[in-house]
């Protein structure tokens, strides 16, 4: 039996649209056994796709595609911590442990870029599904079906307060808000602020934060679908959050805060019961890790 362990993600931080993200320490656990046939579960008892709709399942069976191999079914055990449609990597999270539960049960005949590669293919997002597999903070973008990435190491300590709305919002119509073209001043604006915000967590330089998370390219449509989103921004750095972003496509909100300050926590906590209570922020930390996959 194979167990692969993949940890949710937080896409653009902000600046860096479809180029940049983190591995967060909330994870999907998924386990695989050949089988004759295919039988899905969930541990929580979800109702999840248990058919060859199930994405888990046909990102596996993409890889024994690839790899001439007949697949006549699989178990497949789903133990899933990453909220669904929130922003943080869910559906990345699955492509991830199809590839690699499959890979792992045909003895590993996909090296890592070969993984990359595929999951940034299937997904269409390389920068949730490059920081999911490698782990850490990442550079990402695809060109010609190859994940061109790079994991930066980050300095200094931070946590990464996450405000979980009750709601959902889907990538598509998240993106489907976009403009087709933007002006060249707001992509100066944020590449800049893109190349500050790697700078700035290499360096440790924190109090760039605040203006290397900045963007105009994507954050002013999507709050629009986002009930309350610029108040609990507004609140997070308020209560004295570095930076603050909408995570991936949204709904959830991030919040990087300095890990020496213990009460953020709470204090976001009883702000949200009082003022938002459809909200509800968790202490995340980066996922220095990626995902795994180990037979047992
Ligand atoms: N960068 C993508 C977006 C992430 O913001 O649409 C989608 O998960």
């Amino acid at each position: 039996m194979v167990k692969v362990t993949v940890p949710a993600t937080s896409a653009n931080m902000g600046s860096g649209y479809d180029s940049i993200g983190i591995a967060l320490d909330l994870y999907n656990t998924i386990t695989f056994e050949e089988s004759d046939r295919i039988d899905i579960s969930d541990v929580s008892g979800a109702d999840i796709p248990k058919d060859e709709n199930n994405l888990i399942y046909q990102c596996a069976k993409k890889v024994y595609d690839i790899c001439g191999k007949s697949l006549s079914g699989l178990k497949i055990v789903e133990d899933c911590a990453i909220p669904q449609t929130r922003g943080l990597g869910s559906s990345s999270a699955c492509t991830v442990a199809g590839i690699l539960g499959a890979n792992a049960l045909l003895g590993g005949p996909l090296d890592e870029q070969n993984v990359l590669d595929l999951a940034a293919s299937i997904e269409g997002h390389p920068d949730n599904s490059t920081p999911a597999i490698l782990g850490g903070f990442c550079v990402a973008l695809l060109e010609y079906g190859k994940v061109w990435s790079v994991r930066v190491p980050m300095n200094g300590k931070v946590d990464f307060i996450t405000f979980i709305p009750n709601f959902e919002l889907s990538t598509e119509k998240a993106r489907g808000v976009l403009p087709k073209t933007v002006a060249h001043h707001d992509a100066v604006f944020n590449l800049s602020r893109a190349a500050l915000l790697a700078g700035s967590l290499t360096t440790g330089k924190l109090e760039n934060l605040g203006v290397a998370v900045g963007d105009c390219l994507h954050q002013p449509y999507r709050f629009d679908l986002i009930p309350n989103g610029r108040d609990v921004v507004h609140a997070a750095k308020a209560m004295g959050a570095l930076g603050a972003f909408i995570s991936g496509a949204g709904p959830s909100i991030i919040a990087i805060v300095d890990a020496h300050d213990k009460t953020y926590l709470s204090r976001a906590q009883m702000y949200c019961q009082q003022n938002f209570p459809a909200w509800t922020p968790i202490c995340l930390h980066c996922d220095e890790t990626g995902a795994r996959a180990e037979i047992i």
